[in-house]
C-alpha cells in the first residue's frame, strides 16, 4: 500500500483531470495548491515513480522601453530613409533629421544601420544622403512589432526566420531577454494505476494547534509526516562578505592575544606617514607614482614645534641619537603635503607620539592606498594589519614569539623570518609562511623594532616592536582567490556560493 500525503494525491488527481500530463502551471491551477506544494509533491512522487517531470527550456522576449519606442515609431534607419524617399531620394542629413524628427541620440544608429541595411549611401564630406533602394520590411522589423502588438513571446514558437532577429535585437538592446525552465508532469503507469484503483484525499493537519489540543481533536487527524531529507528552495540569506569575515578573524586574534585596536585618519600629512619614521624626504616611495598627493587642500598641518624640530635634526644630522641622519636639509613644506596614507603604520606612530607609557599593546586593520596600476596582483586601495608592543624589556625574540602565535591561530604553522629592511626599524625582517595548497614560501609580514630615531623625537623610552603588512594577500590565500581584483568586484555568484562561515 502506497501511502501518499494530501498534497500528492491532489497533484496527482488533478494529473488525472488535464488527462495525464499537465505543466505546472495548470497542475497549481486544477489542484488548488501552491506552486511550491505542487513541486515537492511532484518531487516526492517522481522518487516513487508515480510521475515524471519534463523539464524543456523557454527563452521569453520582451521588448524594453527603447524598444518600445521604435516599435511605435519605426527604427530610426526606417524613419530617416522614409523621410528621404519624401524629400525625393536626395537630400542633407540636417534636412532628413528634421523631417524625420529624428531624436539626435538616433543619428548615429540611424546612419550606421542605412549603410548596412545598403538602404542609402552617404557622402562623406557633404554630408548628403542618397537612398539606393525600396527598402522591404526587414525581419527585425518585424519582430519588432509582432512585439509590440503582443509580448513577452516564446522564442522557440517563432518562425525560424523571425528567431533570426532575435539576435539583433538584442545586441540592438531594445529586448529583454530571460531563460525560463518550463516544467511539465506526467502520470507513468504505476501512476494511472493508483488512480484506477482509487485514491481518497485524506486531509492532514501539518500543524498542531493549541486548539487541536485542547479540543482533544488531536488523537484524530492525521498529522502530516515531514522528510526533513526533501530538497527545499534554494535561499540567499544576507551574509558578511568573505573578505570582511576574514578581516573580522584577524581583528579577533589580536584582540584574543590582548592588543587593542587603533584607528587614524585615511588623509595624512606625509609627516606622520613618511618623516616621522625616518624616511629622508627623498625616498623613492614619496614619489607621486606611489603615493597619491592631495591636490585639495594642499597641505596639513604639523605637530608641535618639539617634535618637528627634533625630526628635522635627526633627518639632518642624527641629533641625539647617535645616528649621522640622512644628511640633507630638511624643509617643513614637504611633510605638510597631505596625502592618502601609504601604510597603517602612520597610525601606530600618531598613536605613540601621544602614548609614551608602556605597556601599549594596540593594533590597527585598515584601509590604506598607493598608487598603481590594477592588476591581478595590485589594487590602489587595500587593507593592512599592524600590530605594536611597547614595553620595558621587550626584545626581537618576543617580537618572533607573538607573530608565531598570530599566524597559528590564523592557521598558518610553517613560518620563518628572513632579513629585511624598512628604514624606521632595526633589525628588519620579512616574515614568510609556508603555503601547502601552493607549495611556496609567501611574504605577509614586514616587522622590526623601532629605530631610535624614530622613537627618539617623540620622546618615547622603551624599545618597541612593530609588525605590518597587507591583508589582502592573506584573505587570497584563505579563500582560494587568484585574481586580487576579485576579492571587491561584487560578483553575486561567488558572494552567494561562499559560505555563511569561512
Ligand atoms: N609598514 C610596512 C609596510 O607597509 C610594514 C611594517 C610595519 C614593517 C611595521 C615594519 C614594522 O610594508
Amino acid at each position: 500500500m502506497v501511502e501518499l500525503r494530501e498534497n500528492e494525491q491532489k497533484t496527482l488527481l488533478a494529473l488525472e483531470k488535464l488527462r495525464g500530463r499537465g505543466s505546472v502551471d495548470r497542475v497549481v491551477e486544477v489542484s488548488g495548491l501552491a506552486h511550491a506544494a505542487v513541486m515537492r509533491a511532484a518531487l516526492s512522487l517522481t522518487t516513487r515513480n508515480l510521475i515524471k517531470i519534463h523539464e524543456r527550456k523557454q527563452t521569453i522576449i520582451a521588448l524594453n522601453r527603447e524598444g518600445r519606442y521604435h516599435a511605435r515609431k519605426g527604427l530610426p534607419e526606417r524613419r530617416l530613409i522614409n523621410s528621404l524617399t519624401k524629400l525625393g531620394g536626395e537630400a542633407s542629413v540636417e534636412d532628413v533629421v528634421e523631417e524625420a524628427t529624428l531624436e539626435k541620440k538616433f543619428l548615429t544608429i540611424a546612419l550606421g544601420w542605412l549603410h548596412r541595411k545598403g538602404w542609402a549611401t552617404i557622402r562623406k564630406k557633404k554630408r548628403v544622403l542618397k537612398s539606393l533602394k525600396e527598402p522591404p520590411t526587414g525581419t527585425d522589423e518585424k519582430l519588432l512589432s509582432l512585439l509590440d502588438e503582443k509580448d513577452p513571446l516564446i522564442v522557440e514558437d517563432l518562425s525560424k526566420e523571425l528567431q533570426k532577429a532575435v539576435s539583433v535585437l538584442k545586441r540592438r538592446r531594445l529586448v529583454e531577454i530571460d531563460e525560463k525552465t518550463l516544467r511539465e508532469l506526467e502520470l507513468t503507469d504505476a501512476g494511472w494505476e493508483l488512480i484506477k484503483r482509487g485514491i481518497e484525499t485524506v486531509e492532514e493537519v501539518s500543524q498542531l494547534s493549541p486548539k487541536l489540543i485542547r479540543t482533544g481533536k488531536w488523537q484524530k487527524v492525521k498529522l502530516r509526516r515531514f522528510d526533513v531529507t526533501a530538497p527545499g528552495p534554494i535561499v540567499y540569506p544576507g551574509k558578511i562578505h568573505p573578505a570582511q569575515q576574514i578581516i573580522q578573524r584577524v581583528r579577533d586574534i589580536f584582540l584574543e592575544m590582548g592588543f587593542t585596536e587603533i584607528r587614524g585618519p585615511i588623509v595624512e600629512t606625509a609627516f606622520w606617514n613618511f618623516d616621522a619614521l625616518f624616511q629622508p624626504q627623498d625616498h623613492p616611495a614619496r614619489e607621486m607614482m606611489d603615493t597619491f598627493y592631495l591636490a585639495h587642500p594642499r597641505k596639513g598641518r604639523l605637530p608641535t614645534k618639539d617634535i618637528v624640530n627634533a625630526v628635522a635634526k635627526t633627518h639632518e644630522n642624527g641629533w641625539i641619537t647617535g645616528s649621522r641622519g640622512w644628511e640633507y636639509t630638511w624643509s617643513p613644506d614637504e611633510a605638510k603635503r597631505l596625502m592618502l596614507r601609504t601604510h597603517t603604520t602612520a597610525v601606530t606612530i600618531r598613536y605613540l607620539a601621544e602614548h609614551k607609557e608602556p605597556p601599549v599593546k594596540v593594533f590597527s586593520v585598515d584601509r590604506i592606498y598607493r598608487n598603481e596600476k590594477v592588476d591581478y596582483k595590485h589594487l590602489a586601495e587595500l587593507h593592512q594589519i599592524e600590530g605594536i608592543i611597547m614595553d620595558k624589556n621587550v626584545t626581537l625574540r618576543d617580537l618572533i614569539g607573538t607573530l608565531k602565535e598570530f599566524y597559528l591561530k590564523l592557521g598558518l604553522k610553517k613560518v620563518q623570518f628572513w632579513p629585511g629592511y624598512f628604514p624606521y626599524t632595526e633589525p628588519s625582517a620579512e616574515s614568510v609562511v609556508y603555503v601547502p595548497e601552493l607549495k611556496t614560501w609567501m611574504e605577509l609580514c614586514g616587522m622590526g623594532i623601532f629605530r631610535p630615531e624614530v622613537l627618539a623625537p617623540l620622546g618615547i623610552k622603551y624599545p618597541v616592536l612593530a609588525w605590518g603588512g597587507g591583508l589582502e594577500r592573506l584573505i587570497m590565500l584563505k579563500l582560494g582567490v587568484e585574481d586580487i581584483r576579485h576579492l571587491y568586484k561584487n560578483d553575486l555568484g561567488w558572494i552567494r556560493r561562499s559560505p555563511i562561515c569561512q
